[in-house]
């Protein structure tokens, strides 16, 4: 299964995807493109430095979200790709991308949805103070953060949790959770 990964930031989630790859945690699944809107984003550097190829944009180098996103699909197209994974893409996917790819695009967020969907998922929940919260990795359709869930895991919320320190489970929960779910996707399996 050829994925492509989309990142707008850090890439952390894309680091583990890679690492996951290498320590054979993943297999029969190969990244061949990263997409980034952002060129300057580390999750770009990374790429570069493991020698994945990158397809790396500016919004407002094209007249509309059309006209980007069939640059994408042209890229997505060169490179085979099967599956499409956002991981932390900040930008909603539309009718061009959803035509080509629809069911096969895949999200990580930082929280349990249907809570908390959005920006600062992480904040909100503590701004909320629930006493857990989570990841999860859903199907994207046309809305944000809404589509089919695939899987969720729970992070508690502990008394003197800071949002530091929430970020760094959830973190962890999601460089797990990713790899499993992809995985599944190449095995046509499902995770519970
Ligand atoms: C993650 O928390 C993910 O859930 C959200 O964006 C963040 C991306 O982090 N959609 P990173 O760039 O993978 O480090």
């Amino acid at each position: 299964m050829n994925i492509a990964v989309f990142a707008s930031g850090t890439g952390s989630n894309f680091a583990a995807i890679l690492q996951a790859i290498k320590a054979e945690q993943i297999k029969n699944v190969e990244v061949v493109l990263l997409v980034s809107d952002y060129p300057e984003a580390l999750a770009v550097q990374k790429a570069k430095d493991e020698h994945i190829p990158v397809f790396a944009f500016k919004a407002k180098d094209y007249p509309d979200k059309q006209a980007y996103e069939k640059r994408i699909l042209e890229k997505l197209k060169e490179r085979r790709v099967d599956v499409i994974v956002l991981a932390g893409y900040m930008r909603l996917i539309g009718d061009v991308l959803l035509q080509a790819y629809g069911g096969k695009i895949i999200n990580v967020h930082p929280s349990l949805l249907p809570a908390f969907k959005g920006k600062d998922a992480i904040g909100q929940a503590l701004d909320y103070g629930v006493k857990v919260t989570g990841v999860t990795v859903h199907f994207v359709d046309e809305g944000m953060d809404t589509g089919p869930i695939i899987a969720q895991r729970v992070v508690k919320i502990d008394k003197d949790e800071t949002r530091e320190t929430l970020m760094k489970k959830i973190q962890e929960q999601e460089h797990r959770l990713l790899p499993q779910v992809i995985q599944s996707l190449a095995n046509k399996e499902t995770v519970q």
